[in-house]
């Protein structure tokens, strides 16, 4: 029987995909991650491995796993965790999740939109620390975003959600993305393709969608934030080396930007200092996906891949 081996925490929806389909996968059950002392004895011997997008999973991974390793699945749409070059020199296949979490991570980049422009999470700050405060014409003004630009870096299915969400909201939206999106998706939104310094210049909201890899790392620095308005907002809910974190703190600090809205870090679980203090800024901990039918509809998609490969079959949602 292949040799199946969960090496996080998943959701018991995607454990009974496994077995159901006659597997007895080795899965790590407790809430707290492994080491990665842990992680390196746990793979020995895998012919399949499910993953969670804080594994980092590299060469010395794979080599620890051994030759028999067939395939990676990942428990994530993003896949920066995984060094696919690595796994395609070894034949190990790479699968992701996209499509289930769609929905909930374009709901997180919508509230995180609402939240930094219309101050929530600082409004909150001042009822619970009991700070004293009273309605009035000039109280915690924001900016609204109805007939405002959105700018969405990277038109995938996560970005066009946003897009569609922000469009409810009022907004127009333009975006930049290596790749087409569908003619009918472009006018049903009025979407327009710019270049990526057009976008900058002249989105109200950046919104970021795009995977997290060589090309995009800090893709945002203080050249990008420069270009931006000085009261424009920058969203992440992606991936958090996308952004110069540290940039992001200056451009914030100089008004280069009127704040951000941030689900992801640099440095994630560690947020930077520079961050912490201030309230032009949202911080929410990677929570793009965290509802529950969401994690159990990617545990068990990427079960399903594992029962595909394991079965001799093609995987469903290979990466690339
Ligand atoms: C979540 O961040 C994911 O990539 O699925």
């Amino acid at each position: 029987m292949t040799q199946i081996v969960v090496t996080g925490k998943i959701p018991t929806a995607g454990l009974e995909v496994l077995r159901s389909a006659g597997f007895a996968p080795k899965a790590w059950s407790q809430d707290v991650a492994m080491t990665r002392e842990e992680l390196l004895q746990q793979v020995k011997g895998a012919e399949i491995l499910v993953t969670l997008l804080t594994e980092k999973i590299d060469n010395e991974l794979l080599g620890a796993a051994g030759a028999q390793l067939k395939a990676v699945c990942n428990v994530a749409v993003g896949y920066n965790n995984i060094d696919v070059a690595a796994c395609k020199s070894r034949g190990v296949t790479v699968t992701n999740t996209p499509g289930v979490l769609t929905d909930a991570t374009a709901d997180i980049a919508l509230a995180l939109i609402l939240m930094v422009t219309r101050r929530l999470a600082e409004g909150e700050r001042v009822i619970r620390s009991k700070q004293a405060w009273q309605w009035g014409m000039h109280y915690m003004l924001g900016s609204g975003i109805t007939n405002r630009i959105l700018g969405v870096v990277g038109m995938g299915a996560i970005g066009i959600a946003t897009a569609r969400r922000a469009k409810a909201c009022g907004m127009s939206v333009i975006y930049y993305s290596r790749s087409e999106i569908d003619s009918k998706i472009a006018n049903e939104l009025g979407a327009k393709k710019v270049s990526f310094d057009e976008l900058l210049s002249e989105s109200d909201v950046v919104s970021i969608h795009c995977p997290s890899n060589e090309s995009t790392h800090h893709l945002f620095g203080s050249a990008q934030f420069k270009k931006m308005k000085n009261d424009a907002f920058l969203i992440n809910t992606a991936r958090g080396p996308i952004v110069d974190e540290q940039a992001l703190v200056e451009a914030l600090s100089t008004r280069e930007i009127a704040g951000a809205g941030l689900d992801v870090f640099e440095f994630e679980p560690k947020i930077n200092d520079g961050l912490l203090d201030r309230d032009d800024v949202v911080l929410i901990p990677h929570l793009g996906s965290a509802t529950t039918e969401t994690r159990n509809a990617m545990a068990m998609l990427a079960a399903n891949n594992a029962v595909e490969i394991a079965n001799g079959r093609s995987a469903l949602t290979p990466v690339s």
